[in-house]
């Protein structure tokens, strides 16, 4: 059997979306907020049954692989991986020759790494120091730490060795050509690597780590970190370092903590904090920030609080904020993660992430303490922290920290408003208008006159049928639901050429959403059929009717009879249904 159909059969779409949303059972389906697009209620049904999930606001919808896909931002072969490690099933790997550049680009980079772990592990200075900064032997072993020699084609040779040519090394990020070839990016360095969300290594971090009294030319000194380039594997702006280990913690402890380093993150997760990610050598973004939010919206910025750590701390923060995220920031003194944890213990750091604070609260703090005079501080305040409390998305928070802002600078709460507001219009200005999401409308059977119910009882039909024949065992007759649409619609709802895939996908949810639960399905779609049938022999008649008016007044007699004749044909049927109604 192949592998997805394996999987498929391990592992439940409820399963697999409920680690990414919290899911709220809704009769036969469940129910979230979209993880693919920002909304209040939620309009995304995931369908056990049949394996699939919808979003009636943004029109997402497919499998566990395009789930996991979507939601980790990587390609199919990613998603295979994670599900079928979550699964228990392997996968066997393809014959190199039949690799593709991205796989090519993949074991590159996992040979690096192998070659990078052998090196350390005969490198006693360098494990040295990595024990000097408390890292232990089994951390190292798991996040497959490693040593970048001096030498400048220890791994480009080793890799041509292996088979792989100049230029994928170079295009992987691991090497540099020049006309005489390719030379090692990384030299002399702690090597780092750096994990998609399926834990495949696709970049590294290299930490300089030189015999002391190493020489270098005036104004040559290599960068403390070095981290590869953007490659097709690599993209700075979507990878946070240690995301593929964090992210089962970061749902189940239902927050993040974010901190800077390469160093703070590996010290983070030995202490006991696995929730911990990084950004590596680049500033904060949406993407970095959509990938957590998703499974967690509470965030504790663990970064030093030195002028430049604040400031990074407030970036961060505001882009948190504005996606809705609760953001407080760690008490961590002068101090970051790693060097708090090695040389005060774990437990110092513990109490710095339960001492965390309010990005607000912690923003009033700082400048209260820069600034003693009370008028400047009331001005610092609104410059540098109305901005944050404008970020805020929900009302009621805002709302709060509206408050606790006035009541700081001893303000009356209707001034702190009104610089509020401002704060508020320049946010909105940078940002322009809110997308707005849709929700689906259930509409009870009733008689359809008006022609928007009659279209919703018309869907609403066609996704029953949709629905029922996309179920192993359907609860109805499709063949004779099928006829009586066409029927009632002059929609013939077994062509598929009728509706597109994703129409009709949606239809499905719709309809398994208002009827999944239902006790007598039958019932439910003969009272639905009916009325649509009704609706449409009212407006037969409704013409029929108009065209007997237009004939009398034209004294056209033979058209009055023949539409006289249908309307009383129609008014009988209408009048006939409503009798077994
Ligand atoms: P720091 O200079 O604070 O270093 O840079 P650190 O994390 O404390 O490093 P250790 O503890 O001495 O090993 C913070 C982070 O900024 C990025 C790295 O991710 C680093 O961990 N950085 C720093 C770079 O990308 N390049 C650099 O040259 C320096
Ligand atoms: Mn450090």
């Amino acid at each position: 059997m192949d592998t997805v159909q394996q999987i498929k059969d391990r592992l439940s779409i409820v399963d697999v979306a409920g680690q990414y949303v919290k899911l709220i059972r809704a009769g036969a389906s469940y129910k979230a907020r979209c993880p693919f697009h920002s909304e209040r209620t939620p309009s995304f049904v995931v369908s056990p049954s049949r394996g699939t999930y919808h979003c009636f606001g943004c029109g997402a919808g497919g499998d566990i692989f395009s789930f996991v896909e979507e939601v980790e931002g990587i390609d199919f072969r990613g998603a295979l991986k994670i599900l079928a490690d979550r699964a228990g099933v392997t996968i066997t790997e393809e014959k190199p020759g039949e690799r593709n550049e991205r796989e090519e680009l993949l074991a590159a980079c996992e040979a690096a790494t192998v070659f990078y772990e052998r090196q350390l592990a005969g490198n006693e200075p360098a494990k040295d120091y990595l024990r000097g900064r408390g890292i232990a032997e089994a951390t190292i072993r798991s996040f497959r730490l490693g040593w970048a020699p001096a030498d400048w084609r220890g791994l480009v040779s080793h890799l041509k060795e292996k088979g792989f040519d100049e230029r994928a090394i170079e295009r992987a990020g691991l090497a540099k050509r020049t006309e005489k070839g390719a030379y090692d990016r990384f030299r002399s360095r702690i090597m780092f690597p750096i994990a998609d969300s399926a834990g495949r290594v696709i970049a590294f971090s290299g930490r300089i780590f030189e015999p002391a009294g190493t020489a270098h030319p005036e104004g040559q000194e290599p960068p403390k970190y070095l981290n590869s380039p953007e490659t097709p594997l690599f993209h700075k702006s979507r990878i946070l370092y240690g995301y593929d280990r964090a992210k089962l913690s970061i749902r189940k402890y239902d927050c993040t903590v974010l901190v800077e380093g390469q160093m703070d993150l590996v010290m983070c997760h030995q202490a006991g904090w696995t929730n911990a990610v990084a950004v590596s050598g680049t500033a904060l973004t949406e993407e970095h920030i959509a990938l957590i939010r998703r499974l967690s919206e509470n965030l504790i910025l663990a970064l030093d609080a030195d002028e430049a750590g604040i400031r990074a701390a407030a970036k961060s923060a505001r882009i948190a904020l504005a996606q809705g995220m609760d953001v407080k920031v760690a008490a961590l003194g002068a101090k970051d993660p790693a060097d708090l944890i090695n040389g005060e213990g774990k437990e110092a750091f513990a109490a710095a992430i339960r001492g965390a604070r309010h990005i607000i609260t912690f923003l009033i703090d700082t400048l209260e303490r820069a600034q003693p005079e009370r008028r400047a501080f009331a001005r610092a305040v609104e410059r540098g922290v109305l901005p944050f409390v404008a970020a805020i998305k929900s009302p009621i928070d805002r709302e709060h920290f509206l408050r606790e802002t006035a009541d700081r600078i001893g303000m009356p709460e209707a001034a702190v408003r009104e610089a509020l507001a401002r704060a508020l219009a320049e946010l909105a200005h940078e940002q322009g208008p809110a997308p707005r999401a849709q929700e689906p409308a259930a509409a009870p059977v009733r008689r359809a006159a008006d022609p928007a119910i009659a279209h919703a009882q018309t869907r609403q039909l066609l996704g029953i049928y949709l629905w029922q024949s996309s179920l192993p065992a359907p609860a109805l007759d499709l063949a004779k639901l099928a006829q009586e649409i066409e029927d009632a619609t002059g929609i013939t709802p077994a062509i598929p050429e009728t509706l597109s895939e994703e129409e009709r996908e949606s239809l499905r949810f719709a309809a398994e959403g208002l009827f999944g639960d239902s006790v007598s399905l039958a019932a439910d779609a003969e009272a639905l059929r009916i009325a649509v049938y009704r609706g449409r022999l009212q407006r037969e008649l409704a013409i029929a009717s108009s065209d007997l008016r237009r004939a009398e007044a034209a004294h056209d007699e033979t058209a009055a009879a023949d539409a006289l004749s249908r309307c009383a044909h129609l008014t009988t049927a209408i009048a006939k249904i409503d009798t077994i109604r």
